[in-house]
């Protein structure tokens, strides 16, 4: 029953899989540079490690010298750049060879009713550590990580004592030196043990969802285990947008795509058309793509103002059964605005609609007309000087009356005029933006640097390197301050 339960689901899990919208992938300058991040770590760890007393007791002729070796800490250590390598199995090989640490502590002696003390210095060179650790992803899409195997061996260790009779300690120096030796061999792979162990508590508790904005959540669950080989460490990330307040699937599907590596850098990340295309469907779903347009919106230099009057050239007889009344339009997206990649460019398809009512005199609001806008944006986006820039265009647009309580009329007029107020209120400031450039996130004091992006087949690329600001800590929490919402529009 188990084994054929197990089947079942792992099948299932196959049929249901979803693509990745979301590819990370870590090459092995990557790694590199992770690696000289953690060997700083390493030698902060070192520098503030406690190391425990020693207590024994040496047999002589006559009886037993009782020792103690107290107050014992880390003076000096020198940590090599370790060489760090993907292997197989999904696992991770850190190898450290020629690590040396120096103590610093006190000593004292016991014997019958004799006491002594005093200090001493040990040196330990040619510390080997190895580590293997093993990725892995949990049910919940964390990335996990277990420590498979450690060892670490000293090659040589040198004490010396100072103060009391110290010359008694001369012929035990031997026995001293290799009872610290095995101290120390015996407490590295327990320290490197609980350090795997802490991030991997790290990893277990971080976030998956992240609130980008007061509207939107972004999912990022592994939705495959991590896959490495000899050159990278590849993640597929679910990479799906959901409206915080009222999440829902998409009527479309992710589709597949190969993120290429980008040689001679530590980074590539791709997100497909998916991804931004489910980020427009969470607005759009909550019907958060909406606005109201008042003539108190158009700014006070148009001529063109929202009323009767100023649409007369456009619709003659608007004028004639509405004489003299201010206008509101009610723009809203009909369906999901999509958007498409192509090589080196990226379209923005916006299916909309205008709805227009006059203000009558005892205020209410007389139905007018409803109009089918469609908009096809334009672009090209890149990365230069760390800023996302890019330049935008509108491709097309074109007006269709779809419905009218004034009679027919010609939208071709109007279509011009909306077009030219489009240009002017749209793509100007968003131009603006786009040239000024808008920064890079960092994640988790994380920078992107160096960074190319690439619009491609059906995704977008980023090839970068990346920069550690500061230590690595696990805060991403960030507080909205979002508007109480009346009406549906966050545009
Ligand atoms: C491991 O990485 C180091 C660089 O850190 C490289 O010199 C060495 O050849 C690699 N070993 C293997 C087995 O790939
Ligand atoms: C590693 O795997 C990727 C596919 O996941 C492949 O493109 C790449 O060539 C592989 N590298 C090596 C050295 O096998
Ligand atoms: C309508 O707009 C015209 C300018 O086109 C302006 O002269 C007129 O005062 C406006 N009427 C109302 C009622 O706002
Ligand atoms: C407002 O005025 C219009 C036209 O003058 C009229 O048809 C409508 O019934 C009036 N509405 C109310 C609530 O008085
Ligand atoms: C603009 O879009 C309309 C449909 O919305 C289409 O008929 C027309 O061919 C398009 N024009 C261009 C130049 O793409």
């Amino acid at each position: 029953m188990q084994p054929l339960l197990l089947l079942l689901l792992t099948c299932t899990n196959q049929v249901l899989g979803q693509n990745p919208a979301i590819k990370v992938i870590l090459a092995n300058k990557g790694l590199q540079y992770g690696s000289h991040v953690g060997t700083d770590w390493l030698h902060e760890k070192i520098l503030s490690m406690n190391v425990p007393d020693v207590t024994g007791g040496v047999k002589v002729g006559v009886g037993t010298v009782r020792y103690v070796l107290d107050r014992m800490s880390v003076s000096q250590c020198d940590v090599p750049e370790p060489s760090v390598n993907f292997s197989e199995g999904n696992q991770v090989k850190t190898v450290i060879n020629g690590l040396s640490i120096a103590l610093r502590g006190n000593w004292h002696t016991k014997f019958s009713f004799m006491s002594d003390r005093g200090s001493f210095e040990l040196a330990v060179f040619n510390l080997d550590l190895t580590s293997l650790v093993e990725l892995g992803s949990d049910d919940k899409g964390h990335l996990s990580i277990l420590s498979k195997t450690c060892s670490a061996g000293i090659g040589k260790a040198e004490i010396n004592f100072h103060g009391g009779a110290s010359w008694i300690f001369k012929p035990f120096v031997k026995f001293f030196k290799n009872r610290v030796k095995a101290l120390i061999e015996t407490q590295i792979c327990p320290i490197v043990d609980e350090h795997i162990a802490d991030v991997e508590q790290h990893l277990t508790n971080m976030q998956v969802s992240y609130r980008i904005n007061c509207a939107l959540v972004l999912e990022i669950p592994l939705i495959n285990p991590p896959h490495i080989n000899s050159s990278d460490l590849g993640l597929d990330l679910k990479g799906e947008f959901y409206n915080f307040e009222s999440p829902k699937e998409p009527p479309f599907k992710a589709l597949a795509f190969d993120l290429p590596r980008a040689d001679g850098f530590m980074l590539s990340l791709g997100m497909s058309e998916f991804s931004f295309n489910s980020a427009a469907y969470a607005y759009y779903a909550a019907g958060q793509l909406h606005i109201t347009v008042t003539d108190k919106m158009i700014p006070p230099t148009s001529p063109l103002r929202l009323n009767t009057s100023s649409f007369g050239p456009f619709i003659p007889q608007l004028p004639k059964f509405f004489p003299n009344m201010l206008m509101e339009l009610e723009v809203y997206a009909r369906e999901t605005p999509m958007f498409s990649f192509l090589p080196d460019e990226m379209s923005l398809k916006v299916p909309g609609a205008i709805k227009a009512v006059a203000i009558q005199p005892n205020g209410t609001r007389a139905p007018l007309f409803k109009l089918n806008a469609d908009g096809l944006f334009s672009g090209q986006v890149y990365i230069s000087e760390g800023k996302l820039r890019g330049l935008m265009k509108l491709k097309n647009f074109t007006l269709t009356l779809e419905s009218s309580e004034i009679g027919t009329f010609q939208t071709a007029a109007l279509e011009n005029g909306m077009k030219m107020a489009m240009t002017i209120a749209v793509l100007t400031p968003l131009n603006a933006k786009l040239k000024e450039g808008i920064p890079l996130p960092s994640i988790h004091d994380i920078l992107l640097v160096n960074s190319v992006l690439k619009i491609q087949q059906g995704f977008v690329s980023i090839a970068s390197d990346l920069e550690v600001s500061s230590p690595l800590r696990g805060h991403f929490e960030e507080g909205f301050v979002c508007p109480y919402k009346t009406s549906g529009a966050y545009l």
